[in-house]
């Protein structure tokens, strides 16, 4: 059987896609940059390889139809050419896009042209454009282990925050299954959930009252200053600009996988170790 190979392997979703299809009795292939760090599970294959140096993933692709891409870093259009000389025919691609931001912004502009060398490149191509993953809210992890509290802006920021593992069921139904190509989803959670109703949430998974500390943006600027970079941090305050948060609940989820979105009750159960 032909390997898939799942770059972003070690990362949040990667991991889900890898364990997914594992469990349905596929070879799997894995790219990450540093496979002594890789913990990945046995019966993987684990490869070298580096999107920063497109030409380093053609050793990775030999052999291989089925490719998942997660758009981190490096020359986009470079990395789909060597996908379509390597032989890919099948691509799901995970990434980000904001129809609001303009052509100009920087980040956006990364990003589009990586869309359109994806769209035009002849594969049969899925995008995958997921809300706010629940997995973010791992940041808080140590403030909660040592103090019980997280100290943030927005307690009433709401958000359809999604499940990695959903993400990664519908990467794999387009991986595996036919009738995907060209189809962009946006994967989200099932309801909108408050900052501060997370927070709560997390504490009745470890079984301990949780304080959330509400932030002025002034304050939340001090606190990430030697964090995040200026311009990751005005993204962040800008959220203050939208009081009803992103409550939009996308249809995707449910549609491809017949079962609504995982909730951010279940997200803390699963990951209350992280927060213990
Ligand atoms: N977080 C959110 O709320 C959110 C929302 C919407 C969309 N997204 C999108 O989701 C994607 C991130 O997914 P994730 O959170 O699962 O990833 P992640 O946990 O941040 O992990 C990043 C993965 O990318 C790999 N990687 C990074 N740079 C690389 C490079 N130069 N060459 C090869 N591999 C590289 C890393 O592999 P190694 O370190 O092992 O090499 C790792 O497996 C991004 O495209 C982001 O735009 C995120």
């Amino acid at each position: 059987m032909m390997p898939i190979l799942v770059t972003g392997a070690t990362g949040t979703v990667g991991r889900c896609v890898v364990r997914r299809l594992l469990d349905a009795g596929r070879s799997v292939r894995a790219l990450t940059r540093d496979p002594a760090a890789a913990r990945l599970p046995a019966g993987v294959e684990v490869v070298t390889g580096d999107f920063t140096d497109p030409s380093s993933l053609a050793p990775a692709l030999r052999g291989v139809e089925r490719v998942h891409l997660v758009s981190m870093e490096g020359d986009g259009p470079a990395i789909v050419d060597v996908l379509v000389q390597s032989g890919v025919r099948r691509l799901t691609h995970l990434g980000h896009n904001d129809p609001s931001r303009p052509d100009d912004d920087p980040l956006e502009s990364w990003h589009r042209v990586f869309h359109r060398a994806i769209e035009s490149s002849g594969m049969e191509w899925t995008h995958l454009f997921p809300a706010e993953f629940m997995a973010n809210t791992r940041e808080w992890a140590p403030s909660i282990r040592a103090g019980s509290e997280v100290r943030a802006p927005f307690g009433d920021w709401n958000s359809t925050m999604v499940h990695e593992d959903d993400i990664a069921a519908v990467i794999v139904k387009a991986l595996l299954e036919d009738g995907h190509a060209g189809r962009t989803y946006q994967p989200s959670g099932p309801e909108p959930v408050r900052r501060r109703d997370a927070v709560r949430m997390i504490g009745e998974a470890i079984g301990r009252d949780v304080e959330f500390v509400e932030l002025t943006p002034e304050q939340a600027r001090d606190l990430w200053r030697d964090i995040y970079p200026p311009d990751v941090i005005g993204w962040f305050l800008e959220m203050g600009r939208y009081p009803d948060g992103n409550n939009w609940v996308s249809p995707d989820i449910e549609q491809v996988l017949g079962r609504p979105g995982l909730k951010f009750k279940q997200w803390a159960h699963d990951h209350a170790a992280d927060f213990r």
